[in-house]
């Protein structure tokens, strides 16, 4: 194993009916200033934004509210919110929504405090920001990417088009209640817990060593996701289904997997990308993605794609090959994804401009390309991946 520290900051209140019982509590630990920030306003539409804003007003605190965190936030949302969150003096930022609220909150958290500008100063000169955010809490009301539960913080600069990870202290509470997902629309559940099922796999396919611990949980990640999200086809407001996959996602994406280990998150790479160009829906971009990536990387990665095959895809080994494994774990997991009626082409994901081989060229030649995963890409190789999602 590689060295590694671990600590883990953030709170976690797990269960229906965890913010009544546990928000008022938790409020009593932080100042009078609540920036509340929210998203396009679903909250409104299912009474949790009522539920949330009764108990602040419970605590006595006072509310400014920052609203219409777009999916996929972008950096200008992000200078929007820093700017409000220092007028009202913030003691507390609290994200109700689901990755995107959450990681607009822990950056705008940060450049509250600093005239630095993040972006510039992470993703431009690539350092590292030294500052103490304003403390954030995050009411989980979609899960799949982990974001309640990790230090990473997923942001669009629409002028540069570059969707990346920047640093970010991870949220120092976390309240997660199952129900919550309830009013989700269907294909965001199902792209959430594919999301999850990403998380997993990306981390799995990072070098470990012989038998370890990480490989294992990162198996029974993935087979618990596909096990619920197969619960969910058949009954899509199974709440036992919905609690397991706000965990597992937690699971997939609160560093745990990956301590002592590479990992390989090329495909994020390549989503983050066309997310980027397009603003594509991040779990469906995954899913388009996902099969034409593996079956490039197939032979470099055999060996972890078999024992994948047989752990999770339940392939019987006798009388297959290692190389026959592997192939057929990619098709499982292609059928897997047609299973969830999830997209499979490129050409079925909302994009906000047409997909064509000129925009794939550019979405390829701007992928960042990662070294930890089974095989090093180069840009023209994910060009041809994306072709072969077209
Ligand atoms: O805008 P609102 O009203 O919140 O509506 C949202 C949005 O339209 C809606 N929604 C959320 N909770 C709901 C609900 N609708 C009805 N009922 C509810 N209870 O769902 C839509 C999608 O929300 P969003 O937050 O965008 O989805 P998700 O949680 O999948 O987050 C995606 C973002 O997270 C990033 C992605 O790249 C993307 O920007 N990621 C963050 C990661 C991290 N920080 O660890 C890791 C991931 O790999 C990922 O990159
Ligand atoms: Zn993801």
């Amino acid at each position: 194993m590689e060295s590694f520290v671990y600590s883990y900051p953030t709170k976690v209140y797990f269960g229906q009916g965890a913010a009544a019982v546990h928000l008022p509590g938790i409020l009593t630990e932080y100042g009078p200033h609540v920036l509340l920030a929210y998203g396009g306003g679903s909250i409104q539409k299912n009474g949790i934004y009522d539920e949330i804003t009764g108990l602040l007003q419970a605590a006595g605190k006072t509310v400014t509210e920052f609203t219409g965190i777009m999916p996929n936030p972008t950096w200008a949302k992000v200078k929007e919110g820093a700017q409000l969150a220092r007028t009202c003096h913030a003691d507390l930022i609290l994200a109700v929504g689901g990755g995107s609220v959450i990681d607009c909150c822990k950056i705008i958290a940060a450049q509250a405090v600093t005239d630095v500008d993040l972006w510039d100063l992470e993703m431009v000169q690539h350092k590292a920001p030294a500052v103490k955010p304003i403390p954030l809490g995050a009411v989980v009301t979609a899960s799949g990417t982990g974001a309640k539960m990790n230090g990473g913080a997923v942001i669009t600069n629409e002028e540069s088009k570059i969707k990346g990870g920047m640093f970010a202290s991870a949220p120092q509470f976390a309240v997660l209640d199952p129900a919550y997902t309830l009013s989700l629309p269907r294909m965001q559940v199902l792209s959430g817990a594919f999301d999850t099922l990403s998380h997993a796999m990306e981390t799995y396919f990072g070098h470990s060593d012989r038998d370890n611990v990480s490989d294992e949980v990162a198996l029974a990640v993935m087979r618990s996701t596909v096990v619920n999200m197969r619960a969910l086809l058949r009954d899509i407001n199974d709440l036992t289904a919905r609690s397991n996959l706000m965990w597992t996602s937690a699971m997939a994406e609160n560093g745990i997997l990956k301590v002592g280990r590479t990992t390989d998150f090329e495909c994020h790479q390549i989503e983050h990308q066309l997310g980027a160009y397009t603003d594509c829906n991040h779990g469906q971009g995954l899913a388009v993605i996902h099969p034409a990536y593996y079956r490039h990387i197939c032979k470099d990665a055999a060996p972890k794609l078999a024992r994948m095959a047989q752990a999770v895809w339940n392939i019987d080994p006798a009388d297959r090959s290692e190389a026959d494994l592997a192939a057929e774990a990619v098709d499982a997991l292609a059928a897997f994804i047609a299973e969830c009626g999830l997209p499979t082409k490129l050409s079925q994901l909302r994009s906000k401009t047409p997909i064509t081989s000129a925009l794939l060229r550019q979405v390829a030649d701007s992928v960042n390309l990662l070294t930890g995963g089974p095989r090093i890409l180069t840009h023209d190789e994910v060009y041809e991946i994306l072709t072969e999602c077209l």
